[in-house]
């Protein structure tokens, strides 16, 4: 007979273990670590404090009452911790406990954590690594994911909640990171899908490998459905954590400020078109992390950080499809501004657009409603906005990018912007129908349009600045606009184009 001393002791070894000495050593082969070496990596030392450790499934069919069927802490580890010194909730799902899979009680702890992250104010991150429902637990396990479901669609906006898939995510599953604001995966040993290879091919003949099928290239390239991806493991803890000091705690948090030492007081050349470049030189220790670097690449969104600051960075990229806006790009753009204006990170917007993609894919694909989509985010967000208009702004392009009209509080142009319906060439070949002397007449439309003064003369832009100056500027107009307050009328939640 074992005391209570003994037998805490006991369950608290079992629970470390997980599934045991055979199945973490087959995590390891397949180059995976265990949810708690995950932990380890993620969070400062000893700071983790877990909650749940014995937690055990209340499963009594197909023999899952045995005592050797249960394991305390069933298949996930919860709790918070520190990353740098700043509190955050972890879930870290446990593949070597029946695949990782989720039953009532998993559920249940994941749901623990997070509402308690949200009444705290303090992001949530969840590590997942997951062969999905329990299937001996039935409509059980089922009922959990929505009760896990509700919960991020609750902290949306309140919260940040970060997903890292580590391993299998698939059917109803998928449907919680979905709903996060981030989703990073892991290189070859991470999938995400609705169904696996073996229903497609039945359903729909097709036949395709689980790495293509829901593999990071996948979704990071062709679906957008993660934002980065990582090489592996440690590589993505590691970039989390440093992901992380980008985020405010919780909306009610302002943008976290680090110690800034970047005095620079750069030389950026006019004529320099790439935005990632110009951008770069601008804001602090050139750090910059990049969202879906690898997907819509003729838009450009991330963190940095000015003057220590975080902010959000949006940019066209002229060396892709000349920065045209187009489906993806716009929607991409949309749930980047959405994210920093839920959680007070000021957007710096640099304007090098020619116009939205024309022809008959953007157009059958809905380029109106999903060009609204970043129209509506920009014209929604009540954060400090500044944009700088770098070359060209053209057409509704220009209402689009954050422009005064939105609600800009400043906007700037460099001496090489130029703010048109249209290029000359085009807007020539329009009004001059037929008629001689178009060459003159794009003379006089460049003389005209092809420069800064047509929008500063309105007050569209507040200034004309010198590229080196950007930096001092942006850095000066941010101390300004930190006491900013707007806010927009009340209703019960807006109608956002889908
Ligand atoms: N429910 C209960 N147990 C599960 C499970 C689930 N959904 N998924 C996996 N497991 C268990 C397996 O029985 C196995 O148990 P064992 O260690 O006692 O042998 C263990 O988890 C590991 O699974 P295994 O199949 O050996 O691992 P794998 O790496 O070869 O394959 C998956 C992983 C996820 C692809 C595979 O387990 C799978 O297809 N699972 C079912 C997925 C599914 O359809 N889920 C329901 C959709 S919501």
């Amino acid at each position: 007979h074992l005391s209570v001393q003994e037998r805490i002791e006991q369950k608290r070894k079992a629970a470390l273990t997980g599934g045991g000495q055979l199945r973490i050593a087959a995590q390891h082969k397949r180059g995976k670590l265990t949810a708690r070496e995950r932990l380890e990596l993620l969070l400062d030392p000893d700071s983790f404090v877990e909650y749940d450790m014995f937690v055990e499934h209340r499963c009594s069919d197909f023999g899952m009452e045995a005592d050797h069927n249960k394991y305390p802490g069933d298949s996930v580890v919860t709790g918070q911790g520190r990353i740098n010194g700043r509190l955050v909730y972890v879930f870290s799902q446990d593949f070597t406990v029946f695949g990782g899979s989720l039953s009532g009680a998993h559920a249940q702890k994941i749901c623990k954590i997070m509402d308690q992250a949200m009444m705290v104010g303090a992001p949530v991150i969840g590590l997942n690594d997951s062969g999905g429902a329990r299937i001996q637990e039935g409509v059980e396990s089922l009922a959990g994911y929505a009760d896990i479901f509700l919960r991020n669609v609750m902290a949306s906006g309140v919260v940040p909640q970060i997903s890292l898939i580590m391993g299998p995510c698939a059917g109803g599953a998928v449907y919680s990171p979905a709903l996060t604001d981030f989703t990073f995966m892991v290189k070859d040993t991470s999938y995400l899908f609705i169904t696996g290879p073996d229903v497609v091919k039945s359903v729909t003949n097709e036949d395709v490998t689980q790495e293509e099928l829901g593999g990071a290239k996948t979704h990071t390239t062709v679906s957008g459905v993660a934002h980065r991806a990582f090489e592996n493991d440690i590589d993505a803890l590691l970039n989390l954590r440093n992901f992380f000091n980008f985020l405010p705690l919780s909306n009610k948090d302002p943008a976290p400020v680090t110690e800034c030492h970047d005095p620079r007081q750069v030389k950026t050349h006019h004529t320099v078109l790439m935005i990632v470049i110009s951008f770069l030189q601008i804001v602090d220790e050139r750090e910059f992390f990049e969202i879906m670097p690898n997907y819509a690449k003729n838009i450009v969104v991330g963190f940095a950080r000015m003057n220590g600051r975080t902010v959000g960075i949006v940019g066209n990229q002229p060396k892709v499809a000349s920065g045209c806006l187009d489906i993806n790009s716009s929607v991409k753009g949309a749930r980047f501004v959405r994210f920093c204006d839920a959680f007070n990170i000021p957007i710096i917007t640099f304007v090098d657009v020619p116009g939205f993609l024309p022809g008959t894919a953007q157009e059958y694909g809905g380029i109106i409603r999903h060009g609204a989509k970043l129209l509506y985010a920009f014209a929604e967000a009540t954060v400090p906005k500044i944009t700088v208009i770098t070359r060209k702004a053209y057409g509704g392009a220009y209402d689009v990018m954050s422009s005064k009209h939105l609600r800009g509080d400043v906007n700037y142009a460099w001496p090489s912007a130029e703010v048109a319906v249209m290029g000359a060439k085009g807007a020539v070949q329009i009004i001059f129908r037929g008629k001689e002397n178009q060459a003159e007449a794009e003379a006089e439309y460049v003389e005209k349009f092809a420069n800064p003064f047509p929008a500063a003369v309105r007050g569209f832009v507040d200034d004309i600045i010198q590229p080196s100056t950007t930096r001092k500027r942006i850095c000066r107009d941010l101390e300004v606009l930190a006491s900013k307050k707007q806010t927009n009328p009340w209703k019960k939640h807006a109608n956002i184009p889908l």
